[in-house]
């Protein structure tokens, strides 16, 4: 038929087998293939009936994404069409799902008239998180089959569930342990010789009769905090209610006119964005896929305080034995107790059980000799933000390690070039800088120093896929790629507090725009005392700038933030809800007059703005200056150490949505008033004269 189907004739049945790997996606090939050899199957009175199944190790993980967008070309069926046509089949159409049948792959198995699954095979509907919903009858089919309840978390959730589960369900009919296809040939035999009509799934009425409408109401409310400015979840909700209220050929043609608006929005473009991005991340140009990285056996991490312990975590969860070094011993059992709390929060909220704690707290060691490191392949340090002490401690590792161990830094600031140059390793020597709480946020920025070999660099890119993070490639320069860019926008939404705004509301609009929490309330979280000793840290470096007072005389009052109950806002005892805070606002109003300014009105769009495009500049900034690979990791960065909304695509794709000529106008504004802080950027500035986007752009 088409390279990627393979068609077969077992007896009467003809056997259609997906054959695209790796994941058997439907590209305008499979359809073309899968159309034309099940007319052929229907135009053979010699066959009485089908099998689908897919090669390799899937069924199909779903749409070619990369297709998207396309027009179809001449003769190419489209996926709803094909699953139509097997549902309205005469012929008995069975599916053998050999391995993740997901989004139209869970569509086109729902098209056929029965499903069968390997016991490891899993189905789904993810399409949620690519911004749209499933648009070849998913909404309509999946709630006929398994009931709107399950429907609903399957859909809205996007993700997966297993054969079991799906058998429970009524996903699928049957599980089967041995030969797969050979069963399904067999059943789509047995019915055909039954006589009885194939059983449609688009007639199927039994579960989407006398529904309660409240139940989709409850979902609308329950998704509402984590779907702000989404649509997708929504419509998800609604077209199943529709399963409900409308016949098959409705229902599909509604779904399709929905599922048509969404693929046009930005949502989906964005999400689909971040979806190619997470994959490039791991790509570097100038390191061949085929580096050999280093194997890591074992690992030391060199400080247990609030990074240390976390980071451990880690290596344990991964099955990684790590041994925790700290100065003194009251010190390292500190911390170690900390690990061992974690743990127990988390056996104690059901997210692991008691034989996963002990077996990760068996992997992990403590010790205060730093001769017990003779055998670890990788160290992470993780002590003080203290040069002096860093290069010390580099200098005693490079002594008791073997040769080839990795030396990296968790340092938050400061230059792993000149930490290298403790050692007589610098090749070996790197940065991997861990986000708070280390053993929960995704983002791990590892870092290249201008001596890091290749292979050093292939280990911590793989390292960081064996502890599960997501690693980017960063450059070595003051806070990295993420917090370089945060640091500025902090700034100057302190300055625009000083000029007349407050912290809530500039925490609102942000929330608003869809990050976890504003940058105030994120500052109360992390710790004012921090954020004003980082800041100090950096006058030396722009001591000539502007620089925020309001951020002094807040740390004046002792108001450090949650740990005090008291920062930017006020906090009950025991909660992490904060309150605005009288006595705040009057210390801002105060300081605004302290600087001579008259305090004005900042409208919502002003604020956005402001912080946004000020976040961009510094990004593109960093784009110029090399200090990351390419826009889009600037963008993984920033959805996974910040919560940038994955439906805005991260801050780069943002600006290439809002348009960069605007984005650059308003930078040269803020420029003006803020002087070197916003100072523009020349690729900012070269690609919006070109009418480019940061898309367009590839360094080197
Ligand atoms: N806290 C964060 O949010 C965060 C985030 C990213 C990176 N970092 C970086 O991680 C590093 C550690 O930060 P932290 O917040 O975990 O600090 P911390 O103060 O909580 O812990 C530092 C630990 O290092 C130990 N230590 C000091 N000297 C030592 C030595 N010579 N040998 C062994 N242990 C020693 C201390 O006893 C302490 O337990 C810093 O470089 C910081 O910039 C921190």
């Amino acid at each position: 038929m088409t390279d990627v189907i393979k068609f077969e004739k077992q007896g009467a049945i003809g056997v259609i087998t997906i054959d695209s790997p790796p994941a058997n996606a439907i590209s305008f090939a499979v359809k073309k293939g899968l159309g034309d050899s099940f007319q052929a199957c229907i135009d053979d009175d010699s066959c009485k009936g089908i099998v689908v199944t897919g090669g390799g190790r899937m069924f199909v993980a779903g749409a070619d994404i990369s297709e998207f967008g396309k027009p179809t070309p001449e003769g190419v069926p489209e996926l709803e069409n094909i699953i139509r046509n097997f549902e309205l089949s005469p012929k008995p159409v069975v599916a053998a799902l050999n391995g993740f049948a997901l989004g139209g792959g869970m569509e086109l198995a729902m098209g056929c008239h029965y499903r069968l699954i390997a016991p490891t095979a899993q189905v789904g509907q993810p399409e949620v998180n690519l911004g749209f919903i499933p648009g070849g009858g998913g909404t309509q089919r999946l709630p006929r089959l398994v009931g709107v309840e399950k429907a609903l978390d399957m859909i809205v959730g996007g993700n997966p569930i297993s054969a079991q589960d799906a058998l429970e369900s009524g996903a699928v009919d049957e599980i089967v342990e041995a030969d797969l296809v050979a069963r399904a040939v067999e059943f789509a035999e047995q019915i055909a010789d039954s006589g009885e009509a194939p059983r449609q799934t688009g007639s199927l009425t039994e579960k989407i009769s006398n529904v309660d409408p409240q139940i989709f109401e409850d979902w609308r409310k329950k998704i509402a905090p984590k779907s702000r400015n989404m649509e997708s979840p929504f419509e998800c909700i609604n077209t199943v209610e529709a399963s409900t209220k409308m016949d098959i050929v409705e229902g599909l043609k509604h779904e399709r006119e929905v599922f048509d608006r969404l693929m046009m929005r930005d949502e989906a473009k964005s999400m689909r964005h971040m979806f190619f991005a997470e994959r490039e991340v791991a790509k570097i140009p100038d390191i061949p896929k085929d580096t050999a990285a280093q194997d890591i056996k074992k690992a030391a991490i060199i400080g247990s305080g609030t990074m240390g312990g976390g980071i451990a975590m880690n290596f344990a969860n991964a099955g990684i034995p790590v041994v925790v070094v700290d100065v003194a011993q009251d010190a390292l059992d500190a911390g170690l107790d900390k690990v061992k709390n974690n743990y127990a929060g988390s056996v104690s909220r059901g997210r692991i059980n008691q034989d996963k704690m002990d077996q990760c707290m068996r992997l992990i060691s403590g010790t205060t000799d730093y001769a017990d490191l003779a055998d670890v392949d990788i160290v992470i340090e993780a002590v003080f933000e203290d040069m002096g002490l860093k290069k010390k401690i580099f200098a005693e590792l490079d002594k008791v390690c073997k040769p080839e161990a990795i030396l990296a830094s968790n340092t938050s600031t400061l230059d792993i070039n000149e930490i290298a140059t403790a050692t007589s390793r610098p090749d070996k020597v790197c940065g991997t800088h861990f986000f708070s709480p280390a053993n929960v946020m995704k983002l791990l920025e590892n870092v290249r120093t201008d001596k890091s070999s290749k292979e050093t660099l292939a280990t911590i890119m793989k390292l960081a896929k064996t502890i599960r993070k997501t690693g980017v490639l960063v450059g070595v320069g003051d806070g990295f790629v993420g917090n370089r860019m945060l640091h500025i926008s902090a700034r100057i939404a302190e300055f625009m507090v000083e000029e007349g705004a407050m912290p809530s509301q500039v925490d609102k609009v942000i929330y608003g725009f869809g990050f976890p929490m504003g940058p105030f309330a994120m500052n109360d979280l992390a710790g004012v005392d921090v954020r004003f000793l980082i800041r100090e840290e950096q006058k030396k470096l722009y001591g000539d700038r502007r620089q925020s007072v309001i951020i002094d005389r807040l740390y004046e009052t002792g108001r450090y933030g949650q740990k005090t109950n008291a920062g930017w806002y006020d906090y009950a005892e025991g909660s992490r809800k904060g309150e605005p805070s009288q006595l705040v606002e009057d210390l801002i109003v105060k300081t605004s007059a302290e600087l001579g300014f008259e305090r004005r009105e900042f409208s919502d769009e002003e604020i956005l703005e402001t912080y946004i495009f000020a976040m961009i500049n510094t990004g593109a900034k960093v784009l110029e200056e090399g200090l990351a690979v390419r826009s889009s990791d600037i963008d993984v960065i920033w959805h996974y150490g910040y919560g940038f909304p994955r439906y805005w695509g991260g801050p780069m794709f943002y600006a290439d949505l809002v348009g960069l000529p605007k984005v650059y106008e308003k930078v040269c504004e803020l420029n003006e008033k803020y002087g070197d802080w916003v100072e523009p950027s020349n690729l900012l500035k070269s690609l919006a004269a070109e009418g480019k986007g940061f898309k367009d752009y590839s360094p080197s």
